[in-house]
C-alpha cells in the first residue's frame, strides 16, 4: 500500500512539474527530446560563423559564379536594346564540333525548318502552303530590325530563339540554353549558303 502511495506521489507530482513548466512561458514548446533533431548541425545561412573573416556563414559567391539552371539571356530583356546588348557580348559557349552540330541541325530541323526551310531560305513546308509569309533567308535576307541574316551574331540569334520577334514565337520553354546554343552554331552554318 506504502509502494502505491510513493509511486501515485511520485507521478503526480511529475506531471503537476511538466505541465506548470510547460504553462510558464506560452511560447516555449515544452521539453524537447533530441535536441539534435530539431537543430541542424551545419551553420545555418544567417549564423555567425568564425571560420571566416567576416564572420558570417553566407559568403558571396566568387565572381563570374552562376546558379544552376542560370540562363545568360535573363540579363538581356526582350526590348531592341535587349537585342542588341546581347548581339554584342554573348558568344555560343559550346565548342564547336561534328558532334554539337550535328545536334544542332537535328534541333533545327525538329524545331525551325517548317518556317525557315531545311537550308534556311525561308521557304519552309508551311510558307510553301500559302499561309504563312515567308521568313527572309539566313543567307541573302535582310533582318526586319537591321543588317544582313548572314551577319547575325551569336547573341542575337540566340535572343531571337528565345524571345522571337514579331511572326515567329518564343521558344524559350521548348529549348534549353544548350540546345538554343547548338542550334545557334548550325543557323551559322546556313548564314554560309548563297
Ligand atoms: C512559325 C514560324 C517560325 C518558326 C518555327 C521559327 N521562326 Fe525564325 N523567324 C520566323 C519569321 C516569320 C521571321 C521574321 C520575323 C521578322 O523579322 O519580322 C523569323 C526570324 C528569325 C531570325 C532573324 C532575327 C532577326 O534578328 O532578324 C532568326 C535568326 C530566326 N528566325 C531563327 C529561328 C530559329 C533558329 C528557329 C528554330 C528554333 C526559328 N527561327 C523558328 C518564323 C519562324
Amino acid at each position: 500500500m506504502n509502494k502505491l502511495l510513493i509511486i501515485c506521489t511520485v507521478f503526480l507530482t511529475v506531471a503537476a512539474a511538466s505541465v506548470i513548466s510547460s504553462c510558464s512561458d506560452n511560447r516555449s514548446t515544452g521539453l524537447e527530446f533530441a535536441r539534435n533533431m530539431y537543430d541542424p548541425i551545419a551553420y545555418n545561412p544567417d549564423q555567425a560563423n568564425k571560420n571566416f573573416k567576416d564572420g558570417k556563414t553566407a559568403q558571396t559567391p566568387p565572381a563570374g559564379t552562376m546558379p544552376v539552371g542560370f540562363d545568360k539571356i535573363d540579363a538581356y530583356p526582350n526590348t531592341p536594346e535587349g537585342y542588341q546588348s546581347a548581339g554584342a557580348s554573348l558568344s555560343n559557349p559550346l565548342p564547336v564540333s561534328v558532334k554539337t552540330l550535328e545536334e544542332g541541325k537535328s534541333l533545327y530541323l525538329t524545331m525551325c525548318s517548317h518556317c525557315h526551310g531545311l537550308e534556311g531560305k525561308g521557304d519552309g513546308s508551311i510558307v510553301k502552303l500559302g499561309k504563312f509569309p515567308a521568313p527572309p533567308s539566313y543567307g541573302t535576307g535582310n533582318s526586319s530590325r537591321g543588317g544582313l541574316m548572314k551577319d547575325l551574331t551569336d547573341g542575337k540569334i540566340y535572343h531571337t530563339i528565345t524571345y522571337g520577334v514579331n511572326l515567329m514565337g518564343s521558344h524559350k520553354s521548348q529549348l534549353s540554353p544548350a540546345q538554343r546554343w547548338k542550334i545557334v552554331m548550325y543557323v551559322h552554318e546556313l548564314q554560309k549558303l548563297q
